[in-house]
């Protein structure tokens, strides 16, 4: 275990230990001085991404012009998807790259749910993202109100620790025989906790139930075996730390074994088995491309695919190393120099139980928030009500970065920069 210190000679000689520390250079980074700890919403822009962008748009869109669906633009969603199956523990032929992660969520739920139409009951909890929740009470309305006589439910798990732990007594005991679906965020967007996929996985199979994880949060910051844990059904995006790009194309995965089980509720021509035959009813892909609807963004597509290189080539072990030195390091930051300014670590102590990112809360973390933004060149996030989210994506982010956006953090409280902002919040926070 590492004995952490305060001192700026000790981050700097963490840097000189990273095995990982080159990969920085691999992302455009226009101002060395900007503490950037948001990579856990959206990445940085790799080199290759920039690049690639520009090739696509020259090359394939200016020169190939239609030639390109058949010059690897038709079986972009499947290829990527074979690529992030290698960081996700999921064999090739389960992941296909499409849409976004709430879209996504709508075809594999609604597929799991008309799939066992006897069973009415959705598991969920309430730090589940926002529009996981959101997508989930439009399906139960459409669902109950439309098509079923019967209601459906949606049970959301609380939280048993000042909203940092889920309660897994009570998400034990509400999975039942009659639950269709469990559905939650792997890593959890607040707190940072990870839940056990394997066990949850395994809960839910003895009651017949299947398990829908979103991976959001822990695709590109630490290892997972979908395959492994024997999982069902999964969704996650692509712009936080895989670095796809604002708005790039997210993933589903299905696993082989309930494939040709599930049928999509968007029956597009891009999840038709033979769509070049242009016939007028549809038959389903087999496999996860059945689950694709329309056109795929190609632009945004190849250069994600470009994007998510350096985070193959690193590998999801070396990454979670350094991940967790980072947040330990960062726990021990908050402790040592902001816990007497009425700082407190929101996320596990742990690291085992935790994500790429911690949450630290404050009752003026809003204000903290924009100071920061504002006039210290460092970019956090803020999420309701008071936590103020630290993302750390080992492959461009430095131990020195972390010792200076702490020392910033701390400026800012101790010198009460943050009292001239107004409490009132701007749209996007
Ligand atoms: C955990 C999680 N799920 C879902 C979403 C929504 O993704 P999208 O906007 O791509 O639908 C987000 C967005 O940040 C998220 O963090």
């Amino acid at each position: 275990m590492t004995i952490f210190n305060t001192s700026s000679d000790f981050a700097k000689q963490l840097d000189t230990l990273d095995p990982l520390a080159s990969y920085r250079e691999r992302f455009v980074i226009t101002d060395p001085d900007l503490i950037y700890l948001d990579g856990n919403s959206l990445g940085r822009m790799p080199k290759s991404a920039a690049e690639c962008a520009k090739q696509v748009i020259d090359e394939e869109w200016g020169v190939d012009l239609i030639r390109g669906w058949n010059k690897g633009w038709w079986d972009a969603p499947t290829r990527i998807g074979d690529k992030i199956g290698k960081l996700i523990g999921a064999e090739a032929g389960q992941v296909i790259v499409t849409d976004t992660v709430s879209s996504n969520l709508f075809k594999l739920a609604t597929a799991a749910l008309t799939h066992q139409p006897n069973k009415k009951r959705i598991i969920t909890d309430i730090f589940n993202f926002p529009s996981d929740l959101y997508i989930l009470q439009g399906i139960q309305h459409l669902l109950s109100d439309t098509i079923r006589s019967t209601q459906y439910e949606v049970i959301r798990i609380t939280a048993t620790d000042n909203d940092i732990t889920p309660n897994i007594i009570e998400l034990e005991s509400a999975i039942n025989a009659n639950t269709a679906l469990v559905t939650l965020s792997h890593v959890v967007f607040k707190s940072g906790y990870i839940y056990d996929m394997r066990r949850i996985t395994e809960l839910a199979h003895n009651k017949g139930a299947l398990v829908l994880w979103d991976l959001s949060h822990s695709v590109g910051a630490l290892p997972i075996e979908l395959d492994n844990c024997n999982a069902d059904l999964a969704i996650g995006c692509t712009y936080k730390y895989l670095n796809g790009g604002p708005g790039a194309p997210a993933f589903l995965y299905v696993n082989k074994k309930i494939q040709e089980k599930l049928t999509s509720p968007i029956w597009g021509w891009w999840g038709q088995k033979n769509p070049f035959d242009f016939g007028l009813d549809y038959q389903p892909a087999d496999g996860a491309r059945r689950f694709l609807a329309g056109t795929q963004p190609m632009i945004s597509m190849l250069t994600m695919e470009a994007g998510i290189e350096p985070t193959l080539q690193a590998g999801m072990d070396a990454i979670r190393a350094k991940s967790i030195l980072m947040t330990d390091y960062a726990s021990f930051l908050t402790d040592s120099w902001l816990a007497p300014f009425g700082f407190s670590l929101g996320s596990p102590r742990d690291s085992a139980m935790r994500g790429s990112h911690i949450s630290i809360r404050h009752a003026d973390g809003y204000r903290i928030n924009r100071a920061l933004i504002e006039e210290m060149n460092v970019i956090p996030d803020f999420r309701e009500p008071d936590n103020i989210r630290l993302g750390f994506a080992p492959l461009y982010l430095s131990f020195s970065d972390i010792w200076q956006g702490f020392d910033r953090i701390k400026r800012v409280v101790e010198e009460k920069r943050y009292e001239k902002y107004p409490k009132q919040k701007l749209l996007v926070t």
